[in-house]
C-alpha cells in the first residue's frame, strides 16, 4: 500500500509554449515521479476545467500558477502521510477535496498531473513497467499494441482554417510493427511535403500536431491530397494504408447548420457528405462527424457508416462517463476517443474505457494538440489495449516522445500491433 510523502508541482510549457502543470509524487518508500499534462485547442465544452490564471499580464491570462499553488497547497495537505490502497482511491480524495462536476475549483490539471504522478510512482515502487501498471488498474493482460493513426494533413482549429475539417490522418494498415508503421508514415510525410511543395509552392507549413497545412479549398481536395502523397510513396491506400478523418464538426456548426467549404448543410446533408467521402476514399474511422450538441443526428450517422467507418466520438463525449452512457443508450457511436486531460482522473478515464468496452465499442487512445515531452499517454495505450492510439504526426519532439516510447515498449516486448478490424 503506497504511503505518499509528499507531492509538488511546477509550471512548465507545452508545445505551443502556453503553460501547463508538473506533478512529482514522493512515496514514503523513496519511489519518486513526476508528470505532466497536455492541453487541448479544439475543446469539448463538456471537459473537466483547466485552471488558468486569467492574469492578462502573464502568458495572455493562461498562466498555471494556481493550479499548481494548489498542489504545493491543498492537494500536498490532503494526501501528506496518507496510505493508499490503489489509484482509485487517490482520485477519490482528489475529486471529493475538488467537490465541483468539473474539477473547476483545483482545476483538472492540477488533479490529472497529481493522479499520474502517483501511478508513475507506484509502478516504479512495485518494479514495474508502467504499462503493466496501468494495465492492473483494468485487470488487463495485453498482449498487442495499438495501431497507429498518424496526423498528416491539418486544416480546421489545429491550422489556418483554410479548411474548415481538421485532420486526415493515415492508418498503416499493413504493417504489424510500430517500427515497420512509423517507416511507412516518414515515407508518405516526406511524399506529401514534396507534393505539397510542387502543387502550392508551398514549403513546410505544420499545424498545432505536426501536420501540414497545404491551402486546399475544400475537404475533398485535402482527402486527395493524401491519397496522391501515399500513391508517390509507393503504396496502395485502401490495403496497405487507410485513412482516419477528425471532422471536429462542432467548429464549423452554428445554428443547427454545418458551414463546409463554402456550403451550408443541415445534419441530413452533413452525414450525406460524410457517406459520400466513405464511398469515395479509404476512410476507416471518422471523428466528430457532427456536432458535439446534435444528439439527435448523431444515431443516424452511426447506421450510416456501420461496418464502413468507425463512428468516433471526441467533443461529443469529453471521456465522461455520463455522456458516454448517454451515446451507448442512443447508440450514438460506436467508438471513444479518450483524452484523461477531458476528465481529470485516471480512474474516471478507467470508468470511460470500461463502459465503452462493455458496450462492443473501440477505444482509441489519443493525445491533446498542445502536448509535452512525457510519454505516459504512450503507455496508457499499451496499458488500456487502446485499439488506436492517436499521438499526432510524426514530426515535433513531444509527439516523438510517444512515438519513441512505444518503439521500446514494442523492444522490450515484441507484441505485435492488433489487427485493424471495423468491428
Ligand atoms: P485538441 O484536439 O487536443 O486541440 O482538443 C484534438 C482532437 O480534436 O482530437
Ligand atoms: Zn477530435
Amino acid at each position: 500500500m503506497p504511503t505518499i510523502e509528499r507531492v509538488t508541482a511546477a509550471e512548465i510549457l507545452d508545445s505551443r509554449s502556453r503553460p501547463t502543470v508538473s506533478a512529482t509524487c514522493i512515496l514514503a518508500g523513496g519511489a519518486q515521479a513526476s508528470a505532466s499534462v497536455p492541453s487541448g485547442a479544439s475543446t469539448g465544452t463538456a471537459e473537466a476545467l483547466e485552471l488558468r490564471d486569467a492574469d492578462p499580464q502573464r502568458y495572455g491570462g493562461l498562466g498555471c500558477r494556481k493550479a499548481v499553488a494548489h498542489v504545493n497547497g491543498e492537494i500536498h495537505q490532503a494526501l501528506a502521510g496518507a496510505s493508499l490502497a490503489d489509484q482509485a482511491e487517490l482520485d477519490g480524495v482528489l475529486v471529493a477535496l475538488d467537490g465541483t462536476p468539473n474539477k473547476s475549483r483545483l482545476g483538472a490539471n492540477a488533479i490529472l498531473a497529481v493522479s499520474v504522478a502517483f501511478a508513475r510512482a507506484s509502478a516504479l515502487e512495485r518494479g514495474v513497467p508502467l504499462y503493466t501498471h496501468f494495465a492492473g488498474m483494468l485487470g488487463l493482460a495485453p498482449d498487442t499494441l495499438p495501431r497507429l493513426t498518424i496526423n498528416l494533413l491539418s486544416g480546421g482549429m489545429h491550422a489556418g482554417r483554410q479548411v474548415a475539417i481538421q485532420d486526415v490522418l493515415i492508418v498503416p494498415a499493413r504493417p504489424t510493427t510500430i517500427d515497420e508503421s512509423l517507416a511507412m508514415a516518414y515515407d508518405i510525410y516526406q511524399a506529401a511535403a514534396a507534393l505539397i511543395l510542387k502543387r502550392y509552392r508551398m514549403r513546410l507549413l505544420t499545424a498545432d500536431e505536426g501536420g501540414l497545412a497545404p491551402p486546399c479549398e475544400s475537404a475533398e481536395e485535402l482527402i486527395e491530397t493524401a491519397i496522391v502523397a501515399i500513391k508517390s510513396a509507393g503504396y496502395r491506400p485502401g490495403s496497405d494504408v487507410m485513412l482516419a478523418l477528425d471532422v471536429a464538426a462542432s467548429h464549423f456548426y452554428a445554428h443547427g447548420k454545418y458551414y463546409l467549404d463554402g456550403a451550408q448543410l443541415d445534419s441530413p446533408g452533413m452525414i450525406a457528405r460524410m457517406v459520400r467521402w466513405v464511398e469515395r476514399y479509404p476512410i476507416v474511422s471518422l471523428e466528430d462527424g457532427l456536432a458535439e450538441d446534435d444528439w439527435e443526428w448523431w444515431p443516424t450517422l452511426r447506421q450510416a457508416l456501420a461496418k464502413r467507418a468507425l463512428v468516433v466520438g471526441d467533443d461529443l463525449l469529453c471521456t465522461n462517463p455520463q455522456r458516454i452512457q448517454r451515446a451507448i443508450e442512443v447508440r450514438a457511436c460506436n467508438t471513444l476517443l479518450l483524452k484523461p486531460n477531458q476528465i481529470g482522473t485516471l480512474t474516471e478515464a478507467a470508468q470511460a474505457w470500461r463502459l465503452a468496452t462493455q458496450a462492443g465499442w473501440q477505444v482509441t487512445i489519443s493525445v491533446r494538440s498542445g502536448e509535452t515531452e512525457d510519454n505516459w499517454i504512450a503507455d496508457l495505450a499499451v496499458g488500456w489495449r487502446g485499439d488506436q492510439f492517436k499521438p499526432g504526426s510524426i514530426t515535433q519532439s513531444e509527439r516523438l516522445a510517444k512515438y519513441n516510447r512505444l518503439l521500446a515498449i514494442e523492444a522490450e516486448t515484441q507484441w505485435p500491433v492488433v489487427r485493424w478490424a471495423l468491428g
